[in-house]
């Protein structure tokens, strides 16, 4: 790789003194560098690395009026060798390019992306920090900044990377509750999509469902609200039994990484997976039959988190605390797989 085009231009003295790793709230703290590239007259320009800081943009830019904008997440981990490791970061290109073409904007090109990176990464290296569950959070995205305001596309966009130390993303337990009247997304949407817009309309119908004391939304299919789809910030397993459920992909639900990745780890140890709609009476009727061992959630940010009890109609259930759970199985051969600890069978982790 030679990633001597993309000019860095130097802090002048590091934050790194100022952060304390042991008490990171998440998406707070960032690091010194940041990665731009602007696309101007129907390109991507040459990218730079520059000091973390704010950027210019003119108050008319087209991402404060209609929201074109798409992000990723993605972590950078460290083992004990300090060996960085990215884990399937090829999936990350794709999907952020595929949200791109669907807000129609220009899909962003894999050597800038993969020799931006590894230079950014290389260089914050002492903001990758080892041990299990430490790891630097990537946050790649991409704005319109054209200063004109008819709703239509942007011609000028910038491309960004930033990153930010993190640890659990939850802090405490994780309460949700199913969706009766909102939704996040519909048939012929933007869900399957990393759209800026779809984490800003769960915000409200999130807020309220907090004063009730759920942290989270299960989101429900827009048409029935019957069906189970996916938390916002994490897609959702159930387990009935020793069975495994997750909803089918389709234009409402992203793709997650951390989901594909799991239902191949469930398929490779022999645990029973169905990908199929999960309804919300059939995940009420095993709760009330003491069925329902274990609902949690997955995703880059939040790894696999457990559920501990969820809320629907004005009826609450709580699930169990378990020994053994599939939601800690999977953290652990993932966890294993990410910071180099085990075989990595599938080549989903990559040393850069
Ligand atoms: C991630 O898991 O990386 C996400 O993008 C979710 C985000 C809301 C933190």
């Amino acid at each position: 790789m030679d990633s001597s085009y993309i000019q860095v231009t130097p802090i002048k003295q590091s934050k790194i003194d100022t952060v304390d790793f042991n008490k990171l709230d998440f998406g707070r703290v960032f690091s010194d560098y940041m990665f731009e590239c602007d696309y101007k007259n129907g390109e991507w320009q040459t990218p730079v690395i520059k000091p973390y800081g704010p950027i210019s943009l003119d108050p008319s830019a087209r991402v404060f009026h209609y929201g074109q904008a798409v992000f990723e997440g993605m972590k950078a981990y460290k083992d004990d060798n300090d060996d960085i490791f990215l884990f399937r970061p090829d999936e990350n290109l794709k999907r952020i390019n595929k949200s791109s073409e669907r807000l129609a904007m220009p899909a962003f090109p894999e050597n800038y992306f993969f020799d931006g990176l590894t230079k950014l990464l290389h260089l914050e290296k002492n903001w990758i920090k080892k041990g299990f569950g430490n790891s630097l959070y990537i946050r790649p995205f991409v704005i319109a900044t054209q200063p004109a305001i008819s709703a239509s596309p942007s011609e000028d966009y910038k491309f960004m990377i930033i990153l930010s130390p993190a640890q659990a993303y939850y802090a405490g337990e994780v309460r949700v509750l199913f969706a009766e009247k909102y939704s996040r997304s519909a048939n012929g949407g933007v869900g399957f999509a990393k759209a800026a817009g779809n984490y800003a309309a769960q915000f409200f119908p999130t807020s309220l469902a907090h004063k009730k004391g759920y942290q989270q939304i299960i989101w429900t299919d827009a048409n029935t609200h019957e069906y189970l789809e996916e938390a916002g910030t994490m897609n959702i397993f159930f387990r009935i039994g020793d069975k495994l459920i997750t909803a089918p992909n389709n234009d409402r639900i992203l793709d997650g990484i951390t989901r594909k990745s799991i239902i191949q780890l469930a398929k490779d140890n022999g645990i029973e997976i169905e990908v199929r709609p999960v309804s919300v009476a059939e995940i009420k009727d095993a709760a009330r039959k003491g069925e329902l061992k274990e609902i949690f959630g997955t995703g880059t940010a939040a790894v696999i988190n457990p559920i501990v009890g969820f809320g629907h109609s004005e009826e609450d259930f709580e699930l169990p605390k378990l020994e053994k759970s599939y939601a800690s199985f999977f953290k652990e051969k993932l966890m294993n797989i990410q910071y180099n600890k085990s075989q990595d069978p599938y080549g989903w982790r990559v040393k850069i």
